[in-house]
């Protein structure tokens, strides 16, 4: 059971709010690190007035113990475990286990749980159906969101979300089948059969398996080096804190969905390139950019004000220091290129067009460094992903993020529907006009 944390809260002080002739006193919370947070909830009923927040910028959405970040220090945290040792030292079982349950797994518990995941690896048949609905050239991200919203159709047995045993079958069958349903989407797109899941491969060797493996015909051998390289890439999109796609599983999840349509709107939200498309825009991006000469170009187009062009994997809302997935990731570049002996322009473009953003005083002023998508797509691409696949990676990697805070967010005492109010700018009540009077 996920550790309960809703009594840990910690009233620290309260805050002063005078408004005309009424004055408030809100509570203050401190959580384990971080920022503080302000107890608005009473504000409405006692002042009639709202907050406003666009964006999201300055408000906390719950309390959650899964994933900590710290943006000026280029902290990521899952469970207190630094992304830097996880990347390095565990694998993504460990980590989807540490994620859901609160803790590393022990030996006992952790062959458990990958016998769990491989055993709910293979998709009921008559979903390769849905794909023969799809054009061959759909992007693979819009057959996700279909796919996925469709799985509730097939496992009517996991649907009740206010039974913990049928919670945790449809959190461990997304964990499994969501691998099992990019490759088919990937195989679809090339014309090429399915292959079905191993029980004798690790996680990461199955998705490559039946991603690059071609059924009958030949044997395909998983390199350890792309299923290592494959399985840090997992590990580092795994989880990011309360980010849009994630709260949007939260809030479709607080009005009572099902789980299968909880994560097909988390898909829909991540595919945004200011989110997790961001990592197929990149590649685009450099692709576009072709050689390291035309960088100062385009590092102009990113700070004109009046071109919507922005530089793709640069920025982010929290970190305003380094991302530290990026450094792993940066460093995985380097290996799996000289590894696979691929000598990628585009990754001297990327080094090349990251140094002079970093030495540029608008990203300096602006705090943009690269995050997770700029160096993943040249990965992705060396390991033999077409780039529409890039944005299915990170939701196949999320989605052990999203069904644990999906979870949590069940488990939650004080979860209510999540229903935010507006300012309202529009026209006030006027009377119906005739169409021969308009
Ligand atoms: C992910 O939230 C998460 O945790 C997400 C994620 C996760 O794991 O879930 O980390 C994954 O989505 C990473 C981000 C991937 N997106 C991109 O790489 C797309 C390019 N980056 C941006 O669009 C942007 O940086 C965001 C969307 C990531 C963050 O936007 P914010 O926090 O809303 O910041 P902003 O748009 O208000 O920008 C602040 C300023 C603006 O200039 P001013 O209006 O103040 O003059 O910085 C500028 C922006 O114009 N700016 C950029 C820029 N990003 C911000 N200028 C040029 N290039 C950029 N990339």
């Amino acid at each position: 059971m996920t550790k309960n944390i809703f009594d840990k809260r910690l009233l620290k002080e309260t805050a002063t709010l005078t408004i005309g002739d009424k004055t408030l006193e809100l509570p203050i919370y401190s959580g384990s690190v971080g920022p503080d947070v302000i107890d608005i909830r009473r504000l409405y009923a006692d002042t009639g007035m709202f907050t406003y927040d666009p964006g999201f910028t300055s408000t906390a959405s719950c309390e959650s113990s899964i994933t900590y970040i710290d943006g000026d220090k280029g902290i990521l945290l899952y469970r207190g475990y630094p992304i830097d040792q996880l990347a390095e030292k565990s694998d993504f079982m460990e980590v989807a286990y540490l994620l859901l349950n609160g803790e590393l797994p022990d030996k006992e518990e952790k062959d458990d749980f990958v016998h769990a995941i491989t055993y709910h690896t293979m998709v009921h048949d008559q979903m390769s159906s849905l794909f023969k609905g799809f054009r061959r050239d759909a992007h693979p991200m819009a057959i996700m969101v279909g796919v996925l919203g469709a799985m509730s159709a097939f496992y009517h047995d996991s649907l009740d979300i206010n039974d913990p045993l049928q919670r945790k079958i449809a959190s461990h069958r997304l964990i499994a089948k969501i691998p099992t349903i990019a490759s088919m989407a990937y195989k679809y797109s090339i014309g090429q059969p399915f292959v079905y899941p191993r029980n004798d491969m690790s996680y990461a060797e199955n998705f490559l398996h039946m991603t690059f493996g071609v059924p009958q015909c030949e044997e395909y051998e998983v390199s350890p080096t792309l299923a290592n390289a494959m399985d840090k890439i997992f590990i580092l999109h795994a989880d990011h804190e309360q980010n849009a796609s994630t709260s949007t599983v939260r809030l479709a999840g607080s009005s009572g969905a099902n789980p299968f349509a909880c994560i097909a709107a988390g898909i829909a939200s991540l595919w945004g390139p200011a989110h997790g498309g961001a990592n197929e825009a990149c590649l685009h991006m450099l692709q576009e950019i072709g050689t390291v000469d035309r960088i100062p170009e385009f590092i102009e187009k990113a700070k004109n004000k009046n071109d919507p062009f922005r530089l793709m994997g640069f920025g982010h809302r929290v970190y305003k220091n380094f991302d530290p997935r990026a450094q792993v990731l940066a460093k995985s570049a380097n290996e799996v290129l000289d590894e696979m002996g691929i000598n990628d322009p585009m990754l001297d473009v990327a080094r090349e067009l990251e140094r002079i953003a970093l030495e540029d005083e608008y990203f300096i002023e602006k705090k943009l460094y690269p995050n997770v998508d700029f160096y993943s797509g040249i990965i992705l691409k060396a390991m033999g992903f077409p780039t529409e696949m890039f944005t299915v990676l990170f939701a196949l990697a999320r989605t052990t993020g999203w069904v644990s805070q999906w979870g949590e967010m069940i488990e939650d005492p004080t979860q209510k529907i999540g229903r935010p109010r507006q300012l309202f700018t529009g026209d006030t009540q006027r009377d119906f006009i005739d169409l021969e009077n308009r």
